[in-house]
């Protein structure tokens, strides 16, 4: 980051400040004002001028106290890059955290922790039998999830029956295998470490001559995982892409770390945003997302940190992080860790506060 975006950080976090619809609002730019992150007037006197805007709806956001922003007056993620490091724990938070009680897993292999926050470990001994397909919820209502649902689908080698979730946007991620999946009519080949997107109204099956373990989202969330011999649903053929592959050349870099967004809107998909992401040896600041999240260790192992409590993560585990729970992930693998997460509403994985 240059020395030229550093010299407006006001905080290298955002604001999180709720907007008012019609309501017309000045947001600083030139990190002067007392009342961040809006204008006092401050500037005068100077070049700069506040980025003046308005609310078109009621609604908590995340403003930039950065400045540094290409998004301007939100956060884009962007303070992440400001130092080049990931904002870690400072000694004073790991010190405050030394007290947190650890959860050990349930007979569900699930370890409660702060605010309706989890981590699962899934036992196949939960999963439903369906021919060749064995799945479970790891994400549901009855574990206090609003926003998201999230099954484990493991597939033998066959054909699935048709699988739906009727009338919301379904992201599915191939953690092992590789195959076919049929959405409504139009075969697409798959891969491990990809992501695919079902629109609303579509039906899916998978065809696979080895073993598959894929991870299925339902936003808003929907538990009722539909299982049919027929298909009576088409293909969307407007939106036509729908496969996105993870491609660590065209990563994003954050700090010492990268993510991409798989399934985002660049493949349709306006509510759900799917990522991957690579986590070094490090413990994370403790932050909050103004979304909820469930995650997938893919490879390596550390411990979630929400505040008085912590838990052990290992690979295959799935995390789940309501909106706004403060969380710290420390990976503690000096191979790193790679996880994939989805997030509803949609977003990015950098912006958080
Ligand atoms: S606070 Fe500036 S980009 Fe997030």
């Amino acid at each position: 980051m240059s020395d030229e975006k550093l010299k407006y950080v006001v905080d290298n976090k955002p604001i999180l400040t709720s907007l008012v619809a019609g309501k017309k609002y000045a947001w600083c730019t030139c990190k002067h004002s007392k009342e961040q992150p809006f204008c006092d007037g401050s500037h005068k006197g100077t070049d700069m001028r506040p980025m003046v805007f308005t609310a078109d709806k009621n609604e908590d956001v995340l403003l930039c106290a950065c400045k540094a922003t290409a998004s301007g007056p939100y956060c884009d993620g962007a303070h992440n890059n400001l130092e080049d490091v990931y904002a870690e724990a400072t000694e004073k938070e790991v010190q405050s955290m030394k007290g947190s009680v650890f959860i050990e897993r349930d007979d569900r292999g699930k370890a409660l922790i702060d605010g309706g926050a989890y981590v699962l470990t899934p036992q196949n001994s939960d999963d439903t039998v369906s021919g060749n397909l064995s799945y479970q919820p790891v994400i549901a209502e009855e574990d206090g999830a609003t926003k998201l649902s999230f099954h484990r689908l493991n597939v033998t080698a066959g054909t699935t029956p048709w699988l739906q979730y009727k009338g919301v946007d379904t992201v599915l991620y191939f953690v092992s295998g590789s195959g076919t999946v049929d959405i409504a009519g139009k075969e697409f080949q798959v891969n491990k470490d990809a992501g695919i997107y079902v629109r609303p109204g579509e039906a899916f099956r998978i065809i696979t001559e080895g073993d598959m373990t894929v991870y299925a989202t339902a936003c808003p969330m929907l538990t009722d995982l539909t299982v049919t011999e027929q298909n009576d649903t088409s293909f969307q053929s407007d939106h036509a892409e729908r496969y996105v592959a993870f491609n660590q050349e065209t990563a994003n870099v954050m700090a010492n770390r990268f993510y991409q967004e798989l399934v985002d809107k660049k493949v349709g998909s306006n509510e759900v945003t799917q990522f991957i992401g690579q986590v070094p040896q490090s413990r994370a600041a403790m932050h909050r997302h103004l979304y909820e999240e469930a995650i997938v260790i893919l490879t390596g192992y550390g411990k979630m940190w929400t505040g008085t409590k912590w838990a052990q993560v290992n690979t295959g585990d799935v995390l789940f992080l309501p909106h706004r729970q403060g969380h710290s992930l420390e990976c503690t693998d000096e191979g790193g860790m790679i996880l994939m997460g989805v997030f509803y509403p949609s977003g990015s994985p950098a912006i958080n506060y």
